[in-house]
């Protein structure tokens, strides 16, 4: 596998608009990465991440996903350290969960505590306003309807423009569309994981982003003679690359945010936007993670 690190461009995955709203090419960042171990405290090269994060624009990632938890601060700390004032980049970022300590997460959709870390949010960020702001898990411990009321003041009061859900059923869409527009769907998915496909047709139809995370996975088609082995090697590229490239065909409103603490790596997921699959390629892929679920 090769990749021209001079000619690359996030821009030829397509692009979306966020709540009908703000345009993005589809294949993003994750920033999760670039903290400490067990997504805690500051990451092990700092400088790395610094550079893995200046390098996006410059390769055409505008859409990078983050969240408060990460680090807790950290990510969101050094994406304003690296990319402020985020020349039209769209910083979207998360709240519903406290971290007691390293690899520990502990969902909170306590209305105040939403509120709180959405402020906080755009304090880490610098900015007056969240572009896009995910509420990270629907607590089961606090009344739906209360963590949503609460999502929607901060819309109302100017400190969320757009807002998002994160693994989430078709259900739950619905209700919180009651409320608020529901602009992007944050679920796990990848080629090997595909238990939310309803939740991606629901937002596929609804025109709302759908943001898959942990979107590399491949777990045995990865494997040496498998089926992405052999699609991988037809185009010279690695298998997390044809991943990657599925995700883009598989649906228009697909916003893929693979991360990473390392430029190389960010660089050769970014390739992944020049591969084009064929009707065959795409079929073969979805016929075998299917039969290995
Ligand atoms: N909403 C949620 O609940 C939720 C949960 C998890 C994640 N997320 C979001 O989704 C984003 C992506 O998910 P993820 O980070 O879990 O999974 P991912 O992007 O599928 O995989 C990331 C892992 O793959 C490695 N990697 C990345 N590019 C690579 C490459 N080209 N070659 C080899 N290894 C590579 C990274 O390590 P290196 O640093 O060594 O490259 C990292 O260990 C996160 O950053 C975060 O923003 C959301």
């Amino acid at each position: 596998m090769t990749v021209d690190t001079s000619a690359l461009d996030a821009g030829r995955s397509g692009s979306f608009k966020i709540g009908g709203e703000i345009a993005i090419h589809r294949l993003g960042f994750g920033a999760m990465r670039i903290t400490g171990a067990g997504v805690w405290g500051e990451p092990e090269d700092r400088d790395e991440a610094l550079r893995t994060l200046k390098r996006c624009p410059e390769i055409g990632i505008d859409f990078i996903d983050t969240a408060n938890s990460y680090g807790p601060d950290v990510s969101e700390e050094l994406i304003r350290e690296a990319l402020y004032p985020y020349d039209n980049i769209l910083i979207a970022t998360k709240a519903g969960f406290t971290r007691p300590r390293a690899g520990a997460w502990k969902v909170n959709g306590d209305p105040e505590h939403l509120r709180t870390e959405a402020i906080k949010s755009c304090d880490k960020l610098g900015v007056s306003q969240i572009g896009l702001w995910q509420l990270h898990r629907v607590d089961p411990d606090v009344p739906r309807d209360e963590q949503f009321a609460a999502v929607k003041s901060l819309i109302d009061d100017g400190i969320v423009r757009h807002v998002g859900l994160s693994e989430v059923g078709v259900d739950d869409i619905e209700a919180a569309a009651k409320v608020f527009p529901v602009a992007t769907v944050q679920n796990l998915y990848n080629l090997a994981d595909r238990k939310h496909e309803d939740v991606l047709d629901y937002c596929d139809a609804h025109s709302i982003g759908f943001i898959p995370w942990y979107p590399l996975a491949a777990g045995e088609l990865a494997q040496d003679g498998s089926i992405l082995d052999e699609v991988a090697r037809a185009h010279d590229a690695s298998p997390s690359q044809i991943a990657l490239a599925w995700l883009l065909a598989r649906s228009p409103v697909m916003l893929p945010i693979p991360g990473t603490s390392k430029v190389a790596h960010l660089e050769e997921n970014v390739a992944a936007a020049d591969i084009t699959l064929s009707a065959e390629e795409f079929a073969a892929l979805d016929a075998a993670a299917r039969a290995a679920v």
